[in-house]
């Protein structure tokens, strides 16, 4: 990450240069306007802070000339007290942040971070959207360690015929991870077939799997070919295969030893040509150990185990996997969302994400239907008193826990009444200007006021 950093007083400059570098950036640091503008057209820096009085170029001529080149590059001012006025300006003409004197250490470095990220991602959501879109792409996001070595293993994998165990909580994208090694390998043009242990009640679930004669028990007016016969050729995928009976679990045992089936009430035997993906949400090897699981099944199934991560795990990932989302729901609803207002991002950055991506892509879809231009803001994610029940259906059918999203909203409101504070404090209770720090109109403030009942101070 490079900074370059304007300020004309020396020793307030070699106290951020050592304190970001100290952090791990890669500091310029310069004392006047005009070093800054010279150093910006030698190197492509990822956010500027810059004091806002300077000799000659102001920190605001500097974003001017700045913003007339880059849209997106983060640029945080700084200012003493009392210069609140050309702090305002530069909010609106596109600094992400201002920060006054005195500062705290932390305030600063949060700050810092948080406008990094909002460069990256809109910087990001630009260039996606200039990508043409292809629908259904198979596009896995992942750059974490974890995820490069989960790929590189797919990669390696997928040809053979080894069966594969996918484990992580729901929503991480095991269905998805199953599909891609489908795809990837030789069976890739032969059927993808998903069953859901846990969906099918137990009492049908063998004659599903394996098939039955005419007359195997009552109801069975006719042979019916089983779901392993019907993948021949491809993949089976045993969704939650932890829900998976006992008795059927040595049945599916025997069949993937022998790669053959007897349908359910006849001798006759069928030859299986399958790969078997199983997928859990549950620790399968504790399930072995307290006696649900056998543990030969458990060994036949898992010779590759894959275990994905819950996304509070791979926060570095998010940016992307929003950026993408955005970009997918834009096209699928006509939509021109290029941004996520600061608090937005701050919001999605600090929830805990319990349903993982599939909740993350709820929300993201929600946000962009209901946008309204180019930027998705707090109200945009359900804030704007919005009825819970109709936040639930429709857009939200996919989500396993329906109670998320009042629990998104908490924390939105939450999130918008520290924002709405601060900006009151920095205005001193003028609510024109706290409506102007936070972007939004005086009457929306007004009402937001009377909503969380926030004493604003002073009249104006
Ligand atoms: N790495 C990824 N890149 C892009 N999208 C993903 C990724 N992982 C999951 N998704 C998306 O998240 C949603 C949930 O994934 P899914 O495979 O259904 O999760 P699970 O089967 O673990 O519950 C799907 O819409 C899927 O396309
Ligand atoms: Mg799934």
């Amino acid at each position: 990450m490079r900074l370059l950093i304007v300020e004309d007083e020396p020793e307030m400059l070699l106290f951020l240069k050592r304190f970001f570098q100290r952090k791990g950036y890669a500091v310029t640091a310069v004392t006047r306007g005009e070093d800054a503008w010279a150093a910006m057209t030698e190197t492509e820096y990822d956010l500027v802070i810059s004091d806002l009085v300077l000799e000659k170029m102001s920190g605001i001529e500097l974003l001017k000339k700045i913003r007339a080149i880059d849209k997106d590059l983060p640029f945080i001012i700084i200012t003493g007290a009392g210069t609140i006025e050309s702090a305002v300006k530069a909010i609106k003409m596109g600094a992400f942040h201002y920060i006054t004197k005195p500062f705290q250490r932390q305030e600063l470095e949060i700050t810092v971070q948080r406008a990094v990220e909002f460069g990256m991602m809109n910087r990001r959501l630009s260039k996606l959207n200039e990508e043409t879109v292809t629908e259904n792409n198979l596009f896995i996001i992942g750059k974490t360690p974890q995820m490069n070595r989960i790929i590189g293993i797919i990669e390696k994998i997928a040809d053979s015929d080894t069966p594969v165990l996918i484990q992580g909580e729901t929503g991480t994208g095991k269905t998805m991870f199953a599909r891609h090694i489908h795809a990837l390998s030789r069976r890739g043009e032969g059927p993808f077939v998903t069953i859901d242990c846990g969906a099918i009640m137990p009492s049908l679930l063998e004659s599903e799997l394996f098939g039955h004669i005419k007359g195997a028990f009552t109801g069975a007016i006719r042979a019916k070919r089983g779901l392993l016969e019907e993948a021949c050729g491809g993949t089976v995928f045993l969704d939650e295969i932890g829900e998976l009976p006992p008795q059927t679990q040595v049945k599916l045992l025997r069949t993937i030893q022998e790669k053959e089936i007897r349908p359910v009430g006849g001798n006759q035997v069928i030859n299986i040509d399958v790969r078997f993906i199983s997928a859990t949400n549950r620790n399968l090897k504790e399930e072995v150990k307290v006696g649900r699981f056998r543990e030969d099944l458990y060994y036949r199934l898992s010779l590759i185990p894959l275990c994905l991560p819950p996304l509070r795990e791979r926060r570095e990932d998010l940016l992307q996997f929003v950026a993408q989302f955005v970009r997918e729901f834009n096209h699928r609803h006509n939509k021109q969302v290029t941004q996520l207002s600061p608090a937005v991002l701050q919001t999605i950055m600090n929830l805990p994400w319990k349903g993982n991506i599939r909740e993350l892509k709820n929300v993201i879809e929600r946000a962009v239907l209901l946008s309204e231009g180019s930027v998705i803001d707090s109200d945009c994610l359900g804030a704007g008193g919005m009825d819970p029940h109709i936040m639930t259906s429709g857009i939200l059918e996919d989500s396993d826990t329906p109670a998320e999203p009042l629990l998104l909203k908490k924390s939105v409101e939450e999130a918008e009444k520290t924002a709405i504070r601060r900006a009151l404090h920095l205005a001193e209770g003028n609510r024109s200007k706290a409506a102007l720090f936070l972007g939004i109109g005086r009457r929306t403030l007004y009402d937001k006021l009377a909503f969380y009942q926030i004493e604003s101070g002073r009249l104006d």
